[in-house]
């Protein structure tokens, strides 16, 4: 008898030590204070137009006022909705870059760099409302400098979008859709991409002054000189930190809690290509019901014997037809499930649209498409149950949302919103764990991407059943963002960091 327990221990053991290895997180590490820096040349200062804004400085006063104040002579360029079309932003910013008056000054010559403020405009675009007009607008200025063959270095502005510690909230996570969409210019266009600062609330004298040293050192590429060729920062009162990806192993330290599946679990894309696992390892974990959520509900192929498994599993499993980007649907169903009481007290989403496209490809609606179930899904949940009594609320999210995949260009803007909601959820005292996934067992990835193409890039498949440990643990742990990946970085870093040698 002492055998069989022994074997299982180590299997146990085996797994946990497995699962370790594929746990990482972002943190955020100090940079040495930067040199004092004069700006050179004229820089472009792209914002968009409208009402809406929020917060002092997010027209971009104090950015213009910053750069000037060190030396870099300023246009302001500010695009409204026709520029979502490449081509009439391509020529805006062609009028932009030949105009001979600058500050007053007649100043003709190229650009030194470009400075998009465009994630301030988190209102939704009139022409495709599944869409920030910031996000938006930002995927057309990467397409519009592509296209006219842009040398000058592009750096986006965000706020409130990242939390560099404990005390440092995520205030406005949609500006984070603006950082995936970087991430993703990043690996396609390194000739021109700079990379990303989110600043605080306002910009002071010293916040200014920094701001000028990371810009002061932009070349062409990633990063900056001043910067070490980081392109990812923060600027915060403490200084100028740089995000990095770092391993999280679990180790021996005990669990925070134990999370139980009580009373309903609510798993939107319930019957998608991972939903009916997680939906079956609901059911071991011993939930007692479960409701899966999908356009197609019933319709969709296996619905109908996967809640008959369920069932001989002991759970008492309901598919619903409900598209989750609408709020009122969504709102019925949530009231449906009070009024008989079963308000979920578990919910986990991983509804989603998965397309890939470059950015120099995508088109907009295409863009939305990706976006929508993702985020606006995830926004409805947010709202509708921010006064409910929740014991987990996990995002589905991926690794390409953590640090990036080229091909990926809408999919990684919304993944990385998940993380920053999920952070944001945290700063409002809510539960929330964003778990970015690397890919699923061979046959759950199939149609989307080549195995060997997975593979040659240098990311393992998955087991299921060890992917859901590592979401059980950081269900227990009540973790806010995670990544579970098996990566071999002797193949995938070379792949990832071959255009552009990015620190992770
Ligand atoms: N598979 C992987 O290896 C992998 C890796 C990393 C991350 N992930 C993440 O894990 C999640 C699940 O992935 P998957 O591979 O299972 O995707 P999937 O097979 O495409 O399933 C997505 C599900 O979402 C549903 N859905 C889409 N739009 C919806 C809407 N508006 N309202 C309600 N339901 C909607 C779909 O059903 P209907 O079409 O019927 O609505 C489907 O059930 C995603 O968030 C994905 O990003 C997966």
């Amino acid at each position: 008898a002492i055998l069989p327990g022994l074997t299982a221990w180590r299997r146990r053991k085996h797994e946990q030590s497995t699962v370790d290895d594929w746990r990482y997180q972002v943190t955020w590490t100090p940079l040495p204070a930067l040199p004092l820096a004069t700006l050179s040349g004229t820089w472009l200062v792209v914002t968009a137009e409208g009402e809406g804004r929020t917060g002092q400085g997010d027209t971009g006063d104090d950015v213009v006022v910053a750069l000037r104040a060190h030396g870099a002579r300023v246009r302001r360029v500010a695009l409204d909705e026709s520029c979502l079309d490449r081509a009439v932003l391509a020529s805006r910013l062609a009028d932009a870059v030949e105009t001979d008056e600058v500050d007053g000054v007649d100043e003709a010559g190229g650009i030194a760099g470009f400075v998009s403020l465009l994630a301030a405009a988190e209102e939704p675009c009139r022409a495709y409302p599944e869409l920030a007009a910031g996000t938006a607008l930002g995927v057309a200025l990467v397409q519009a400098l592509a296209d006219t063959g842009a040398e000058a270095p592009l750096w986006c502005l965000t706020r409130g979008a990242v939390s560099t510690g404990r005390s440092d909230r995520v205030t406005r996570p949609v500006q984070a859709q603006t950082l995936g969409v970087g991430w993703t210019a990043a690996l396609e266009h390194p000739r021109f991409y700079g990379g990303a600062v989110d600043l605080p609330e306002t910009l002071d004298e010293r916040g200014g002054q920094r701001l000028a040293a990371i810009l002061a050192g932009a070349g062409t590429g990633a990063g900056t000189e001043t910067t070490g060729g980081e392109d990812q920062l923060a600027l915060r009162t403490s200084g100028v930190l740089a995000r990095r990806v770092v391993r999280a192993p679990a180790g021996d330290r005990e669990p925070r809690r134990t999370w139980e599946p009580r009373g309903t679990v609510l798993v939107t894309g319930g019957t998608g290509t991972l939903g009916p696992h997680v939906a079956r390892w609901l059911a071991r974990q011993g939930a007692e019901r479960i409701v899966l959520v999908s356009r197609r509900g019933m319709a969709a192929p296996g619905a109908a014997e996967l809640v008959d498994e369920l069932a001989g599993q002991g759970t008492e499993a309901t598919v619903t037809a409900c598209d989750i980007t609408d709020r009122e649907a969504l709102a019925a169903l949530l009231d449906r499930l009070t009024a008989e009481g079963h308000s979920p007290r578990t919910v986990i989403h991983a509804a989603a649209v998965i397309e890939l496209h470059t950015l120099a490809e995508t088109d907009m609606a295409a863009f939305a498409r990706v976006m929508h179930a993702k985020v606006a899904g995830a926004r409805n949940l947010d709202e509708l149950l921010a006064d409910a009594e929740l014991d987990a609320f996990v995002l589905f999210s991926s690794v390409a949302g953590m640090w990036g995949s080229g091909q990926h260009a809408a999919y990684v803007a919304g993944n990385a919103y998940l993380a920053a909601l999920a952070a944001n959820r945290r700063a409002r005292g809510l539960t929330a764990t964003s778990v970015h996934w690397g890919i699923w067992a061979n046959e759950l990835g199939i149609g989307r991407v080549a195995p060997d193409q997975v593979r040659r890039s240098g990311l393992e498949f998955m087991d299921a059943g060890l992917a859901l440990t590592g979401m059980r643990r950081a269900m227990d742990d009540d973790e806010t963002v995670l990544a579970i990946a098996d990566v071999d970085w002797d193949r995938y870093y070379p792949v990832f960091g071959s255009v552009r040698p990015t620190p992770l």
